[in-house]
C-alpha cells in the first residue's frame, strides 16, 4: 500500500497547469474504439484510470501507442467485444465501453459494474436506452450480454440526466441507422468534448450541453487529432488547496465557464479570486466562511466537487450545510475528516458542518477518489504530519497531484508501506 505523508501549515503560491479531464478521456478513448484507423489524442491524463482503459483496449486488439504529445489509438482491428471481468472491477467507468463496442461489433458482453465506494453504479438507464435502440439485451449472473442486428436511431427521454448513460447512447448512435433524440440528457462539460470529438471524426452529434441531444448516425468515422478538454475538478481541487492554506495561486489552463459554480461559492465564502483568459487566481487573506452547498447535475454545484469544497468549511467560520443530491453514499470521507476535528453530523442526505479553526494532523484513510482529496487537502490545512493511507484512490483520478501541490509550496511525500 501507498501512503502520502503530508507535512501541513505551509501556504499554497505560485502558478500552476491543470491536466486534461479524466471524465472527458475515458468517454473518448471509448469513441476511438468507432473509429475503424488511428486517433491521436492530446493531454490524455496519466492516472490509473485511463491506465485501466488502455488495458481493456489492448485486450479488445487495439494498439496504443505515444508519438511526440499524442498517445496514438490505432483500432484498425477488434478481435473481441468481452470486456474481462477484472479490469470491470477495477473501473466501473468502464461500462462507457459497452456503447462503443456495440457501436462498432453490434455485440457486447461484460459484467454487472455494481455497487462501489461512493454507493450503488446502477445502468438501467444505459440498459433501457440499448434496448430502445434495437439492441437485444441478456442479464445472466451478473453478466450483460448485448447483441443486434442493427441499431436503430429511436427517441430516448431519461428518468434522470445521467452522464454515463448520455454518453453510452451518443457513443451507441454515432454508427447507427437513423437518428436517436435523447430528452433530458445530461449537460455536463465533458459531453460537448465527446460530441466535438466524434464529430471531429467525422460524426453527427449536435445539442450536447444542452437538454436535448441529437445524434444522426453516419457509416464510418475517419482519422482526428484531438485535445481533451482541462479538468474541471482538478483545478477545484488546487483552487480549494490554496482556500484552505490562505494561499495565492494561479491555475492555468482553464475553461473558466465549466467551473461558475465553485467560482461563485468560493466568492461568498470570502475567497478574492481574478478571472483572466484561461486563468483563475485566487488569494485568502481572512479566515473564510461557512456557506450552504446542494449538489445538482450540471450547471449545478458538483458532486464531483463536494467533499473537496467540505474539507474548506470544515475550518470555516460558522455552520455549513451540504446536501448530496446525486450519490446517496458520498460521505464517508467525513469519518476520516471527523478524525482529523472537523465537528460534523450527517442526516441521511444532508451534512451539517460547524467549522474550527484548524485540522489536527493524525492518519486517516483515503475511502474513494474524491474523499482522499478532501483528506489531502485537509493535511495542507493542518499543522504537523499526516499520514494518508489507501492512496490508490486519489492515484485513479488526479494527475501528479503531489508534485503540483509541492511545485507550490506544499510539502507532501509518498512512502510505501504495508
Ligand atoms: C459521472 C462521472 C462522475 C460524476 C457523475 C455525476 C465519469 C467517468 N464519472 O459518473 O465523476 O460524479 O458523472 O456528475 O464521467 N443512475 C441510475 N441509473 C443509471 C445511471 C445512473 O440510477 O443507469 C444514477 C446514479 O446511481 C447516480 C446518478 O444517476 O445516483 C448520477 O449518475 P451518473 O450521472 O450516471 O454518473 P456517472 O456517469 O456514473
Amino acid at each position: 500500500m501507498q501512503y502520502y505523508i503530508v507535512k501541513g501549515g505551509n501556504k499554497l503560491e505560485g502558478e500552476v497547469f491543470s491536466s486534461g479531464s479524466k471524465n472527458a478521456s475515458l468517454p473518448i478513448l471509448a469513441a476511438s474504439i468507432l473509429n475503424e484507423g488511428k486517433t491521436y489524442l492530446k493531454n490524455v491524463p496519466n492516472i490509473h484510470d485511463t491506465e485501466i482503459m488502455y488495458q481493456i483496449m489492448e485486450l479488445l486488439g487495439v494498439k496504443i501507442y505515444q508519438e511526440e504529445e499524442y498517445i496514438v489509438i490505432d483500432s484498425t482491428n477488434i478481435y473481441t467485444y468481452e470486456i474481462p471481468d477484472n479490469l470491470m472491477r477495477q473501473m466501473r467507468s468502464s461500462v462507457i465501453l459497452a456503447g462503443a463496442i456495440i457501436g462498432r461489433c453490434k455485440k457486447a458482453k461484460f459484467s454487472y459494474p455494481g455497487g462501489c465506494d461512493i454507493g450503488v453504479r446502477p445502468i438501467d438507464l444505459h440498459l433501457s436506452a440499448f434496448k430502445k435502440m434495437g439492441i437485444n439485451i441478456l442479464e445472466e449472473d451478473g453478466v450483460i450480454t448485448c447483441d443486434a442486428e442493427k441499431i436503430i436511431g429511436n427517441t430516448i427521454t431519461l428518468d434522470f440526466p445521467s452522464v454515463g448513460a448520455t454518453e453510452n447512447i451518443i457513443l451507441a448512435a454515432t454508427l447507427s441507422e437513423g437518428t436517436t433524440y435523447i430528452k433530458n440528457a445530461a449537460m455536463e462539460p465533458e459531453i460537448v468534448d465527446l460530441q466535438n470529438f466524434i464529430n471531429k471524426m467525422g460524426g453527427n452529434v449536435v445539442g450536447a450541453g444542452t437538454k436535448e441531444i441529437k445524434i444522426s448516425g453516419v457509416n464510418n468515422l475517419e482519422t482526428a487529432r484531438y485535445e481533451i478538454m482541462p479538468d474541471r475538478i482538478e483545478i477545484g481541487t488546487l483552487l480549494c488547496a490554496t482556500a484552505i492554506t490562505k494561499g495565492n495561486v494561479t491555475v492555468k489552463n482553464v475553461m473558466i465557464e465549466h467551473l461558475i459554480p465553485l467560482i461563485y461559492k468560493l466568492e461568498e465564502i470570502g475567497c478574492e479570486i481574478e478571472l483572466k483568459d484561461k486563468r483563475i487566481h485566487l488569494k485568502v487573506k481572512d479566515r473564510l466562511n461557512a456557506c450552504n452547498i446542494k449538489t445538482m447535475p450540471y450547471p449545478g454545484f458538483p458532486t464531483d466537487m463536494q467533499p473537496i469544497i467540505a474539507s474548506v468549511l470544515g475550518i470555516s467560520k460558522g455552520t455549513s450545510i451540504i446536501i448530496e443530491n446525486i450519490f446517496e453514499n458520498r460521505f464517508k470521507y467525513l469519518a476520516e475528516l471527523k478524525r482529523m476535528g472537523a465537528k460534523v453530523t450527517i442526516e441521511g442526505k444532508t451534512a451539517i458542518i460547524k467549522g474550527i479553526r484548524k485540522y489536527n494532523a493524525t492518519s486517516v484513510e483515503a475511502t474513494d477518489l474524491r474523499g482522499g482529496a478532501a483528506l489531502l487537502i485537509a493535511g495542507l490545512n493542518a499543522s504537523g504530519t499526516t499520514e494518508i493511507s489507501n492512496i490508490k484512490y486519489i492515484l485513479r483520478g488526479y494527475e501528479n497531484i503531489d508534485e503540483k501541490l509541492n511545485t507550490l509550496g506544499a510539502n507532501i511525500n509518498i512512502r510505501e508501506g504495508e
